[in-house]
């Protein structure tokens, strides 16, 4: 795998694998990477493409008093797993040369940022889309995969895609969960073993959650339950809410697509998670 910090070498090396006549898939991540990463590697490698990783720490989608000093870091170890995963460039620019002083553009993909996520974190998807899409400029990739654990990082991406007219498909890529259930994160090391046993309770809660909807069960108190059981848990529950999978609003119509997703702190450790109702994607 090539590993490359400077955006010369980083044009030359895609106009190399280009030569050879092959698509080029990206999958843009922050580092830290887990199996839920190599699986959007695997899911990136197809006959006759090559697959670039990139790992660049965004401060711009890291708010006031977020985690942005204390997000792990581990590039030798990050390299490691790429190389054995079969990535085969890995595009790892600093601070500077991504934001060079004087930089002045922000993307802000309005609608499906506005409630959720962008509830609670003002800004955040903002810092977001600025970063895919210069990710998506100086790369040129033909397809980019993002994981259906961040339901509304990819809802926004998808629509940036579309309304900015980029020449890529977005693949969104099913959460890889550890074995009893709880949806892999970077931010999951934070959790301490009492805190990790506990944080079970939320993908059960929106499994519960999902199959009383699915029954037909009155939508707002299944909602109020699912919050009742995660702070019963010890969570301090930020959102428990069902939306249309497409839209993200939450005016649902039970035949289509919808998307059941919560964000709740553990301690200090706000984790997310979302699950589909009606094959909702
Ligand atoms: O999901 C992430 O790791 C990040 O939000 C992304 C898409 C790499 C942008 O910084």
């Amino acid at each position: 795998m090539q590993v490359i910090r400077d955006r010369e070498a980083l044009a030359e090396a895609l106009a190399a694998l280009r030569a050879e006549g092959t698509r080029v898939a990206l999958v843009p991540t922050m580092g830290a990477l887990h199996a839920g990463h190599i699986a959007l590697i695997e899911a990136a490698k197809r006959p006759g493409t090559k697959v670039v990783a990139s790992i660049f720490v965004n401060p711009r989608q890291f708010g006031a008093g977020e985690d942005l000093s204390r997000y792990p870091r581990r590039e030798l170890a990050d390299i490691r797993m790429l190389t054995e995963a079969g990535c085969d460039l890995l595009w790892l620019p600093g601070v500077d040369a991504m934001y060079p002083e004087g930089h002045a553009t922000s993307i802000r993909v309005a609608g499906v940022t506005e409630g959720l996520e962008g509830a609670s974190r003002p800004g955040h998807f903002d810092g977001v889309a600025t970063v895919v899409a210069k990710l998506f400029n100086q790369v040129g990739p033909d397809a980019a995969y993002f994981g259906e654990k961040d339901f509304q990082q990819l809802a926004v991406i998808r629509r940036m895609v579309a309304d900015l007219d980029f020449p890529i498909e977005v693949v969104g890529v099913p959460t890889q969960r550890d074995d009893d259930g709880l949806a892999l994160s970077s931010r999951n090391i934070y959790l301490d073993e009492e805190q990790r046993a506990k944080a079970v309770a939320l993908p059960r809660a929106l499994g519960v959650a999902a199959r009383a909807i699915g029954r037909g069960e009155d939508v707002g108190s299944v909602l109020s339950d699912a919050r009742a059981t995660l702070t019963a848990a010890g969570f301090e529950v930020d959102y428990v809410e069902l939306v249309d999978a497409a839209s993200l609003s939450p005016d649902t119509v039970a035949d289509r697509p919808r998307r059941l997703l919560a964000a709740a702190r553990m301690g200090s450790t706000r984790l997310i998670d979302n699950i589909a109702l009606n094959d909702g994607a």
